[in-house]
């Protein structure tokens, strides 16, 4: 939360599944389009807020297997649960503030007397959340019937339905939108409450977002029957909220420039020499890794042009710290360069960058750090980089790599493709 100083120009509250996450698409096409986005041009004064209904198992599982940026604040279990950073701290007032008036051992001899309601697996039932699967045709009238018995036994519980099968009991003051009003209440308190907060989601555990005060909305092109319901009942004509005609993170992308909060050009949509709409430092990272996944793709021509966009990247006395502890000259990385050109060739190789930060050292020297992560079959390889750049001395805006170093990050570097692994 203290990674800002001032207020965030923008804040993205964006559920998972089926909104950041399309499950129909295995290429993560728009979602790497959003992060290419997100960190060219976010990253350095925005905050990314994701929004699951999702255990904290269950969120480390799909990080594992999505290209999901890290967040600065991670809600989750349907707003039970809020926690800080890449370290995930957990927000302890807040769990102290649900378990007022909350008797879970009361509210499961409840629920057990309807065997309509199946039980989600163990990880999903959490210190502020029940959570059962429900039959959609038998949906309303068991969520009335229980709702009476809490009631009869004066528990004051909020019932979730989602996605047409998951049932949720949580504290009358938990859920997505409360979780929501109380970070951007802390933030206000700051001095600091974000200039624009956009909520994007797909079903019914996201529409309370869509009621916290001055947010704009985006419901994605495919959303759930229940959270669209919601939206004619509650929500009808307020110009804040769109419903997009697009998928999941290009829906979000799409209400971006809907509501011109931001520039909502990603860098994987510039064509050629066309110019994104904002100049941003970090372009320059997102840029280059763009480049070589699309280059191992063999998706992008191997050029004279392309191959003198390369060498003009790269100082001629640079040198590159593999995380293995080899140190390449410029060389020899433009060589690595022209003998994997088109190596990932139809096959899955995606490239983003992760928390890319530029701080200057001297004038026009910059220390740049960010996380390289690739996903391949093999799985997820990540690499923390550290690279020093100099603006080029007769065009600023562009720089120079000079000096590279990488680390492996968490279980990295275990394969052998590793080894020939190279910036
Ligand atoms: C996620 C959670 C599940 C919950 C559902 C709807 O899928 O894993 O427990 O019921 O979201 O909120
Ligand atoms: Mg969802």
């Amino acid at each position: 939360m203290d990674r800002l100083n001032d207020s965030p120009n923008l804040m993205i509250v964006s559920d998972l599944d089926c909104t950041m996450v399309d499950h129909d698409d295995p290429g993560n096409l728009a979602l790497l389009r959003f992060n290419a986005l997100w960190e060219a041009y976010y990253r350095r004064n925005s905050l990314l807020v994701f929004s699951t209904g999702r255990s904290p198992t269950s969120y480390r599982r799909l990080r594992k297997k999505r290209p999901l940026l890290t967040p600065d604040i991670t809600i989750m279990s349907v707003g039970t649960e809020i926690a800080y950073g890449e370290s995930m701290v957990p927000d302890d007032d807040w769990k102290q503030y649900l378990d007022n008036n909350w008797d879970r051992k009361a509210i499961t001899e409840e629920t057990a007397k309807f065997p309509e309601l199946i039980p989600q697996p163990e990880t999903e039932h959490r210190p502020h959340k029940v959570s059962f699967y429900v039959e959609k045709g038998k949906a309303s009238e068991v969520i009335l019937a229980l709702s009476k018995c809490l009631e009869k036994r004066r528990l004051d519980v909020k019932i979730i339905y989602s996605s047409g099968t998951a049932l949720d009991l949580l504290p009358q003051g938990a859920g997505k939108g409360q979780a929501l009003a109380y970070i951007l209440e802390k933030f206000k308190a700051d001095g600091r409450g974000p200039i624009n907060t956009l909520v994007c989601g797909d079903s019914g555990n996201d529409a309370e977002l869509f009621s916290v005060p001055e947010v704009y909305g985006v419901m994605v092109s495919n959303s759930q029957e229940e959270l669209l319901q919601w939206y004619a009942n509650n929500a009808k004509g307020n110009p804040k909220i769109i419903h997009a005609t697009e998928r999941c993170s290009a829906g979000i992308i799409q209400a971006i420039g809907n509501f011109s909060v931001g520039p909502n050009l990603s860098p994987r949509d510039i064509v050629g020499e066309t110019v994104g709409n904002f100049f941003s430092r970090e372009h320059e990272v997102v840029k280059f890794y763009i480049f070589y996944e699309r280059w191992r793709r063999g998706e992008i021509e191997n050029s004279e042009q392309n191959v003198q966009t390369l060498k003009s990247t790269f100082h001629h006395a640079g040198s590159f710290v593999h995380p293995s502890g080899v140190e390449k000259n410029r060389l020899q990385i433009l060589d690595a360069f022209e003998k994997f050109y088109g190596d990932k060739q139809g096959i899955s190789f995606q490239v983003w960058v992760d928390r890319v930060n530029f701080a200057e050292i001297s004038l026009g020297s910059w220390q740049v750090k960010f996380d390289k992560w690739e996903l391949s079959g093999k799985g997820l390889q990540g690499c923390s980089t550290k690279v020093l750049m100099n603006s080029k001395v007769d065009s600023p805006d562009e720089f120079i790599w000079m000096h590279l170093h990488q680390t492996w990050l968490d279980g990295s570097g275990q394969n052998d493709d590793d080894k020939i692994w190279f910036i």
